[in-house]
């Protein structure tokens, strides 16, 4: 019997049209764009404001209709939508339930996956699972952070950091061997004191005391955080090469999470990748979380070739972290 893979056979992308620039930054908090652009590679992020949408599941919605428009897609055979975020519409409805029937995917079942920087990844192995056991054959997996709903704009430390975005990507059956092919995925909760937000969880609900202290906004210790993601997004990435035999020059491109350009250099440097093998748009949405990955895909998909190596690299709040080695299939 052939075995079956999972591939991505499809992906959309989509971003707000409300461009901040490091310039608009500058009158915000004490920062100035050298500074942004030697620490982080980022230029401008994108924003969702309320005259626009309203949401994470209105970029999901837009990612995914791509998605279904060019691939000329009927939304009712898509069996499971997983959307990755760390900005759920709604704290205890699920957001992909809402995307799906939004879609016309009401033959599937939806729901959410957290993983903080790493949703993405991790759910790449989710949707590749259910595709390679034979139980699904349309897995829709969208990556979508509404940043700006949990960014503090007078913390110079995080508001340059974040953006709004999402990306999405189509899972199916191949016989050819192409798709996920190796995997490896990590987590250490002892990080999560360097990287969460206090309030607004079952550990800190909100009060009166929790808004005032700006509880409910995104905090991190930078420099720790830093340290951790260049070390471990680039021990995971060559772990899958080594693990699978791969020469840099079996490798078409790393997709690196897009969190800062200094962590993305340092992993294609140990995987001895030049630059030219990178996919990179952090310049233009800053780290967009859960979105990063899909994003890169539907950026660059008019450089991917069928049969080409990609190797996937993230790192996130948890700490969660991991790599994908992946056979692109299609032109
Ligand atoms: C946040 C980050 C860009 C800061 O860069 P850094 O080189 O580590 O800078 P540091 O935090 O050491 O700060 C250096 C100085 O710049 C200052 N600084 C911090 N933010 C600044 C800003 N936006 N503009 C100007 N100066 C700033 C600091 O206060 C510090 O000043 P000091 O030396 O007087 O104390 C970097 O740590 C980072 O990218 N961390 C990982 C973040 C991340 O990836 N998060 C998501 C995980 S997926």
């Amino acid at each position: 019997m052939t075995k079956i893979t999972a591939a991505i056979t499809a992906v959309g992308g989509y971003v707000p049209k409300f461009v901040l620039t490091n310039k608009m930054l500058e009158g915000m908090v004490e920062t100035n764009d050298e500074w942004i652009v030697s620490r982080t590679g980022i230029k401008e992020r994108r924003i969702l404001k309320p005259e626009e949408g309203e949401g994470t599941s209105y970029m999901a919605i837009k990612a995914a209709n791509e998605l279904i428009e060019k691939r000329d897609l009927d939304p009712t055979e898509i069996d499971l939508v997983i959307v990755a975020t760390a900005t759920p519409d709604n704290m205890v409805a699920s957001t992909a339930a809402f995307v799906a029937a939004k879609i016309g995917a009401k033959n599937a079942f939806a729901y959410d996956l957290l993983a903080a920087c790493s949703s993405f990844l991790f759910g790449m192995s989710t949707a590749a699972s259910y595709i390679q056991s034979g139980r699904y054959k349309k897995v829709l997996l969208i990556g979508a952070d509404k940043m700006s709903s949990i960014i503090d704009y007078t913390d110079r430390t995080t508001c340059i950091i974040f953006g709004d975005g999402a990306g999405a990507a189509l899972f199916e059956p191949n016989e050819e061997g192409l798709g996920l092919q190796d995997e490896y995925l990590r987590s250490d909760g002892n990080g999560r004191q360097f990287l969460g937000m206090d309030a607004g969880g079952s550990i800190m609900p909100a009060t009166e005391e929790t808004v005032k202290n700006r509880k409910h906004y995104i905090y991190q210790d930078g420099r720790t955080v830093f340290k951790f993601a260049v070390s471990n997004m680039a021990d995971v990435a060559e772990k899958i090469m080594q693990r699978n035999n791969l020469q840099e020059s079996d490798v078409a491109w790393l997709v690196p999470h897009q969190a800062n350009k200094r962590i993305i250099d340092a992993t294609a440097n140990r995987m001895g990748l030049d630059s030219s093998k990178v996919l990179m748009n952090i310049h233009r949405y800053g780290n967009t979380t859960s979105a990063t990955l899909p994003l890169l895909l539907a950026d660059f998909e008019g450089q991917l070739k069928k049969g080409d190596n990609l190797v996937f690299a993230a790192f996130g709040g948890g700490f969660t972290w991991g790599s994908i080695y992946l056979k692109w299939a299609y032109n």
